[in-house]
């Protein structure tokens, strides 16, 4: 396998409201790859449109997601920030893969059968194709490392399955246009974190989600610090102290989220939550959670307000973001066109 340099993708829906899940779960560690590799981060606007989105919501929330990234410290001079719709190169990908992937893999995505319920009959091809596309959108930058959500995990496989069909049906015509041994790298997630996992607020067994019907299950990034306050103080808990070791948060889901959340906003982890905490009350905990929440989130909500309130500042970046995204999946095109076997507009790349 020929080597690839380290590269960063990673894609979030413009879709709800972000919250503390995707905060804590994905952008956080956005932020912290960028001092690893190259990063590309993406709103995926194409993916979106699997369900049926609301036109003027849709676009005031690719504005507020890509708010989010920015005001999260992702740095958009050093990270690529762009929306996928802007890149026809995702699109155009997607089809080659669909023509590589096989109905039986696609057929296996549990997310596909979530997301379709009962009346599967009537879910868009699209949803059923999202796996596909999401191969397309990483593979168009050739990116080595991936940072998703658990509930992800089967998509990335997917994605290594589509890399090593394509590697292994053009092998032949892949090493005469130059590329070596495979031209597409075999992706590496990178799941876990400190807070994969934010649970409601309302219930610790459920995952902390956009479509809860109570606000009070989630903090979402827009709340200003005395939603975020109140949020924390109501939040679901049991009559116990808190444990000194994290094995005690065993069978106590409400407990163990919350030293979980309180653990990765401060960057350590449970153990050292709990030495400190360990034999508190909820009620003394839950004070310094809001305090700690409130230091770090409301600077976040407080820029994003700012920063969508300047929509032709954030186009601007989307707009850069797409013309350097571009010029990296652009000339994977084309050697995926040469490899493939058709004839380009341009000249047909020989050994590049
Ligand atoms: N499916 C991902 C999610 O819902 C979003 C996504 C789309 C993505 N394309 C991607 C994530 C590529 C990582 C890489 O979370």
């Amino acid at each position: 396998m020929a080597a690839f340099k380290e590269l960063v993708f990673s894609g979030v829906q413009p879709t709800g409201n972000l919250h503390l899940g995707n905060y804590l779960g994905a952008i956080k560690r956005f932020v912290e790859m960028q001092e690893r590799a190259e990063c590309l981060y993406c709103v995926v606007d194409l993916h979106a449109i699997t369900l049926w989105q609301n036109p003027a919501e849709l676009r005031t929330q690719i504005r507020e997601v890509t708010a989010a990234f920015i005001a999260a410290g992702i740095d958009p001079r050093r990270s690529i920030v762009f929306n996928q719709s802007q890149v026809p190169q995702h699109a155009e990908l997607a089809w080659i893969f669909n023509c590589v992937a096989r109905l039986g893999w696609l057929n296996r995505m549990t997310q596909f059968k979530d997301k379709a319920g009962k009346d599967r009959e009537n879910a868009s091809v699209g949803l059923y194709d999202y796996p596909v596309l999401m191969a397309a959108d990483i593979l168009a930058y050739r990116a080595t490392h991936v940072p998703v959500g658990e509930d992800q995990k089967q998509h990335l496989e997917l994605t290594r399955d589509i890399a090593q069909k394509f590697n292994n049906d053009f092998a032949e015509s892949i090493l005469a246009h130059g590329h070596g041994e495979g031209f597409f790298p075999v992706t590496e997630p990178l799941i876990g974190g400190p807070a994969a996992r934010v649970m409601s607020l309302r219930d610790g067994t459920k995952k902390m989600s956009k479509s809860d019907p109570s606000d009070y299950s989630r903090i979402n990034l827009t709340d200003d610090a005395d939603a975020i306050a109140q949020k924390v103080r109501k939040a679901k808990t049991d009559p116990e102290p808190l444990p000194s070791e994290a094995a005690g948060l065993a069978g106590r889901a409400e407990a163990d989220n919350l030293v979980g959340i309180f653990a990765a906003l401060q960057g350590s982890t449970r153990e050292a939550v709990l030495a400190e905490y360990g034999g508190a009350q909820f009620s003394a905990f839950k004070g310094a959670l809001v305090e700690l929440a409130v230091e770090s989130l409301a600077p976040l909500s407080a820029e994003m307000k700012q920063l969508v309130a300047d929509p032709a500042h954030i186009d601007a970046i989307l707009a850069d973001g797409a013309e350097r995204a571009e010029a990296i999946a652009a000339p994977t095109l084309d050697a995926v066109k040469d490899i493939v076997g058709f004839v380009r507009r341009g000249p047909t790349l020989r050994a590049v």
